[in-house]
């Protein structure tokens, strides 16, 4: 991929129009999605309500994707100083300390990207005391889930499930910020020393000799010892699934920004370069990087917006010089690509803010859709690309 040569007006330009229609797109929403949640990826382009379970209504709050909908509506506040985003997104506050009071499927490590989004943001933003008390609910439940001796939490299952039992995935180096929030505000180092060792791990492991990524990595659960990789949602056991790489660079950047360990920022490089160097001439990746111009499969826009944040964390820690434009520059062309591409800006169909998304592909589940999180990371992008001093929420 070639950086683009435009210059910095038009650049600006594009990023402006791509965000009026964002932010036209999270607006109307408020309407549509009213007080429940969305389902995780689109329907031809558009969220049906998250559907009803055997003991949880339509639109409740489970799974691991509802904390990207008020998350957009926090970044849309930001960004405009309108109260209609605040209030509708204080709104759902309730809604996450009722989830973790009442235990409602929290048997995941996703309590990070949940209750980060969903909890620490209004904590961040306008010192919500009820979603700061959640957030350390969330954070000590996901503690439960910190598996000695192997040092890492446990993603997906109940803890006494044994097809489950000592996997992580590399999602979950962006839910290890929750930890790092919940020592800094309690001054209890647990959540951060678990926050570290798990990242060593991941870092240790889950990265291959190649600087690709396995989706999923296993430990003996009686022993810690690190057993093997295994793909859920990627290509094969031995490709790389192109979310995974982007939840790579973003995952150990963030792990850099609390625990300054060196080394985490290298892993942080090493999913970048290769991220960077398997993507097609228009910079969006497909969902497995083992593809890649010419092949017949669906791209995954999602992935392409969680490397643009994690390109711009990167760069942010680098010292001034190539290495950081570099990164930089990439992030831009890539960010340049989805709002001109990928956006629903000439979509009015679709009430996605990106088109083009694919969840499993294994699976058959939301391929060629928009994804909350996908909506979410664009409107992250184009934030730290407007108000690069804003405050993360991660
Ligand atoms: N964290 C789940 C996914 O990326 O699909």
């Amino acid at each position: 991929m070639t950086p683009t040569q435009a210059g910095p007006t038009s650049a600006a330009t594009r990023t402006d129009a791509a965000l009026a229609a964002a932010l036209a797109t999270v607006r109307a929403n408020i309407a549509t999605f009213g007080g429940g949640y969305p389902d995780d990826t689109t329907r031809h382009g558009v969220y049906p309500p998250r559907p009803a379970t055997a003991t949880l209504p339509e639109g409740a709050n489970r799974g691991w994707t509802t904390s990207f909908w008020p998350g957009m509506l926090w970044l849309a506040w930001e960004l405009t100083g309108d109260d209609a985003f605040r209030l509708a997104a204080t709104s759902h506050v309730a809604s996450f300390a009722e989830r973790v009071d009442q235990q409602i499927d929290l048997d995941t490590h996703d309590l990070g990207f949940l209750y980060t989004l969903g909890c620490v943001a209004p904590w961040r933003l306008v010192a919500d005391e009820r979603a700061r008390s959640a957030a350390l609910g969330a954070a000590d439940h996901l503690m439960t889930r910190f598996l000695e001796p192997a040092g890492i939490v446990q993603a997906w299952g109940g803890l006494d499930d044994p097809g489950q039992r000592g996997r992580t995935i590399i999602d979950s180096l962006m839910n290890m910020p929750l930890l790092y929030w919940a020592s800094e505000q309690t001054g209890d180092e647990r959540y951060a020393a678990a926050a570290r060792r798990h990242a060593a791990q991941l870092r240790d492991h889950i990265i291959r000799p190649d600087g690709t990524t396995f989706h999923t990595f296993w430990w003996d659960p009686a022993t810690g010892a690190p057993l093997h990789g295994s793909t859920q949602q990627g290509y094969t056991d031995d490709s790389c699934w192109a979310r995974g790489q982007a939840w790579g660079i973003y995952g150990f950047a963030l792990n850099y920004r609390y625990a300054r360990d060196e080394s985490f920022l290298d892993a942080a490089r090493v999913c970048a370069d290769y991220f960077l160097a398997h993507l097609p001439t228009d910079g969006v990746a497909y969902w497995d990087l083992d593809f890649t111009d010419g092949d017949d499969q669906p791209r995954d826009s999602s992935a392409a917006a969680i490397a643009v944040c994690g390109l711009t964390e990167l760069a942010g820690w680098l010292p001034d010089g190539p290495l950081r434009d570099h990164y930089r520059s990439h992030a831009e062309t890539i960010l340049t690509s989805l709002a001109t591409g990928y956006s629903t800006a000439t979509h009015p169909e679709s009430n996605a803010l990106l088109l083009h998304g694919v969840y499993d592909w294994p699976g058959a589940v939301g391929v060629d859709e928009g994804t909350l999180w996908g909506d979410y990371f664009y409107l992250e992008a184009l934030a730290r690309a407007v108000l690069p001093e804003r405050t993360l929420y991660w």
